[in-house]
């Protein structure tokens, strides 16, 4: 049995393709990298703009032909597309098999084995499932991710999540150090923690810090970060953990959404700009280079002039290290969908070019400030531009190109001092393998 597996969106939805793939390693299939050549192909899928689906749905029309070619390939849509369009998928994809939503996909290896033209969807959410005794692929041979929590509980007004991922659960801490104990087995040393509200993970007394440091404390784990936070999690323990545990790296994504407080309680987003401000203020007193990283929305409903100034106020404040930009894009099933948008398309583009230029200049700026510096990289691969550089990353998340020496690696830790920018790219001077 052979699988070609495709996956859009988040890395929740990586981590989640690398379990279904180890899923059907125990099965006995091997991926293949070209869809003609595949017994099943499984898509896995976003909703979190219109767009995202959109790709998704052109990505999948692309497999018909394959399909004529072969009517005996399964196709199967899995991820929040699925669970948000559902049936609906199967009535109007002809050539699709099964879609299957994030809660059943223990359920993809039984569908390999019935009987074809049997067109099934499987959407439940399933309130106990948490693939407890899964462990996904590990990614690259030393950086891995791996999911703590599945879903949210947080209902932001303009978001689809909660509603296709369902509420929020809890990996049980006991599972989540089997799965790192194996990566790092494996040689694994960087682990990405993965979930919508990161940092509102709780497992009995353990908590997100404390988890942090149960991480740290296993062998062979050189580097912690974790994706995403959010801003009202972010206790006082937490703060501590995250400034003084030298292996949880100085990198954080911590979406701001918008820089107004009228526009975030709108959003019910559970956090205001002084609670925002008040987190940065502390990871950045810290480490002035603390990497922080955010989502932004433009052109929200409601969103007056004044409250994207707001926002715009806030990005010079906070000196984000980058930010992903979107335009509002209202999605049916949320609050936010029922009010009418008084913005054109157009007004919420130019909001998006106004702070992607100021955003530009700053990310510009963060990164001058690495130079002169002697930084530990964790080297991931060759240089795209050139192969006989390579490519590392600092604690705090910045890429350095660099020209190696001797019989340097990907996974190798080594020292480089920052002596070069070429447009956005910091560039390093080896000085020595750790
Ligand atoms: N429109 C635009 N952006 C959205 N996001 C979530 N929902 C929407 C939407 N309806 C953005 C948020 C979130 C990121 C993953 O996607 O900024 O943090
Ligand atoms: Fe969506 Fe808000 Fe949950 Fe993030 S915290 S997934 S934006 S509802």
């Amino acid at each position: 049995m052979r699988y070609h597996l495709a996956t859009y969106g988040c890395q929740m939805n990586e981590y989640d393709s690398a379990m279904i793939a180890q899923m059907l390693a125990r099965f006995g299939a091997v991926s293949v990298s070209s869809p003609e050549n595949a017994d099943v192909i499984i898509v896995n899928t976003c909703s979190v703009r219109e767009k995202a689906e959109e790709t998704a749905i052109a990505r999948i029309f692309q497999f018909k032909p394959v399909k004529q070619a072969n009517p005996d390939l399964k196709i199967i849509i899995v991820g929040c597309m699925a669970k948000n369009r559902g049936e609906e998928l199967l009535k109007k994809i002809k050539f699709v098999d099964f879609i299957v939503g994030p809660d059943q996909y223990r359920k993809i290896p039984e569908l390999l084995e019935l009987p074809k033209r049997k067109r099934l969807a499987f959407l439940d959410f399933d309130l106990e499932e948490n693939y407890v005794g899964e462990s996904a692929k590990i990614l690259t041979p030393f950086s891995t991710h791996i999911t703590i929590q599945r879903g949210c509980n947080k209902r932001c007004s303009y978001c689809i999540v909660p509603y296709v991922r369902g509420p929020e659960k809890y990996r049980l801490s006991s599972d989540i150090l089997r799965e790192v104990n194996e990566a790092a087995a494996q040689g694994v040393s960087e682990i990405m923690l993965l979930g919508q509200t990161v940092n509102a993970y709780r497992d009995g007394n353990e908590t997100f810090a404390s988890l942090l440091n149960r991480v740290s404390e296993i062998e062979g784990i050189k580097r912690i970060r974790f994706t995403s936070p959010h801003p009202r999690h972010y206790t006082q323990e937490l703060l501590e953990v995250l400034t003084q545990n030298p292996k949880v790296c100085h990198h954080a994504h911590i979406p701001l959404q918008s820089g107004s407080n009228a526009i975030l309680k709108k959003m019910r987003r559970q956090h205001d700009m002084e609670t925002y401000y008040g987190i940065i203020d502390y990871l950045r007193s810290a480490d002035p280079l603390y990497h922080i990283s955010t989502d932004i929305i433009c052109g929200f409903v409601g969103e007056s002039e004044k409250d994207f100034e707001e926002t715009l106020e806030a990005v010079e404040r906070v000196q984000f290290d980058t930010a992903f930009m979107f335009v509002y894009s209202p999605r049916r099933g949320t609050e936010s969908f029922k009010e009418t948008e008084i913005l054109t398309e157009d007004e919420k583009k130019e909001r998006h070019t106004r702070l992607t230029e100021i955003q530009n200049a700053i990310t510009l700026k963060r990164n001058k400030l690495m130079l002169g510096r002697t930084e530990t990289l964790l080297v991931e691969r060759l240089s795209s531009r050139d192969s006989s550089e390579m490519m590392g990353k600092t604690d705090n998340f910045k890429k350095v190109i660099f020209k190696p020496e001797g019989n340097v690696k990907p996974g190798d830790y080594v020292k480089c001092k920052i002596d070069d920018i070429r447009g956005w790219t910091l560039r390093g001077t080896l000085e020595t393998n750790e």
